[in-house]
């Protein structure tokens, strides 16, 4: 028999629905006096989608925004700097925002569009917390070769709303030296050396580091959209920097690969598309 409670918090505005310890369902009211409901997507654009949510209300922001027409997603566009207020806005304290962009090369020149965008979430108040990489280790022939290095990145930036509550790092970098002893001596701040305290047994796997190697992830037949995220990105953002239960959204929701992400690591998401048609192919895969 399940047991169900239903937590109402009036001065947010919010109602939790917990079924055995799970936070099943939340329903809040925004500033606009809509009400919001989780693990929905919502088919529309993801400042109406923002508007209904009250302030501090999301865990963890993973998302790709369209960038410098390098797709031209049926010609949908957004306002950076209103999307960026109110990411901050409705972002819990302590909570996160992955933002994944690249910038196109005009005129032989890149636009530093990445970069004019991370600067605008710090005046918002941001932390900028790390600048990851997402290494695609191959490329689709964009550019002349003949004058540059094959682009095989982009950017993503962790941004952070005050002190970080949550980071669970994840261990799956295979340490050459593992088994092994270590003794001797470590750097300190000023230069100088000390000696180790204890020997040490260097594990199997060390923590990751913040260049991310994932192929592309590509989808097939009819319906399918032109930049979906690979699954496992999405899936290592979700684990690291939320917990079971958390609030994920995705802005720019696109195929639903976050949302799905969220959903298989039991947390709650909500998602904003603006186009109908990649509504119905992220209703599809979750
Ligand atoms: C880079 S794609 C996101 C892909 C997504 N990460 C995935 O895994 O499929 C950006 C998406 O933002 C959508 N979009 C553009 N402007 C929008 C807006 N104002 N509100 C909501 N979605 C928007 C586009 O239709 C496009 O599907």
């Amino acid at each position: 028999m399940p047991v169900i409670f239903l937590i109402l918090l009036e001065k947010l505005k919010i109602i939790k629905i917990i079924v055995n310890g799970i936070i099943f369902n939340v329903f809040a009211t925004g500033r606009s006096g809509y009400m919001i409901e989780t693990d929905k997507i919502y088919c529309e654009n993801c400042l109406d989608t923002m508007n209904r949510m009250p302030d501090n209300f999301i865990d963890l922001t993973v998302t790709s925004p369209p960038y410098d027409n390098l797709r031209t997603y049926k010609g949908y566009s957004f306002d950076f700097e209103k999307v960026a207020r109110e990411i901050y806005r409705i972002t819990k304290e302590g909570g996160v925002v992955v933002w994944v962009v690249g910038d196109a090369t005009v005129k032989g020149s890149e636009t530093g569009t990445s970069f004019k965008q991370v600067l605008y979430f710090k005046e918002c108040g941001f932390n900028l917390h790390d600048t990851m990489i997402w290494n695609k280790g191959g490329f689709s022939a964009v550019g002349a070769l003949k004058v540059r290095y094959a682009p095989v990145f982009e950017y993503m930036f962790v941004l952070t709303k005050r002190k970080l509550k949550t980071f669970n790092p994840i261990k799956d970098r295979s340490n050459k030296c593992a088994g092994k002893n270590v003794s001797g001596t470590i750097r300190q701040s000023d230069g100088s050396m000390t000696p180790m305290s204890k020997v040490m047994i260097i594990n199997e796997y060390g923590q990751r580091f913040n260049i991310w190697e994932q192929s592309p992830q590509r989808q097939r037949g009819k319906n399918k959209h032109p930049a979906p995220f690979p699954e496992q990105l999405a899936n290592d953002h979700i684990i690291s920097w939320s917990n079971e239960g958390d609030l994920v959204y995705d802005p720019f929701m696109g195929s639903g690969t976050a949302a799905k992400m969220a959903k298989l690591n039991n947390r709650n998401y909500i998602g904003s598309e603006i186009s109908e048609e990649y509504c119905k192919i992220a209703s599809a895969r979750i």
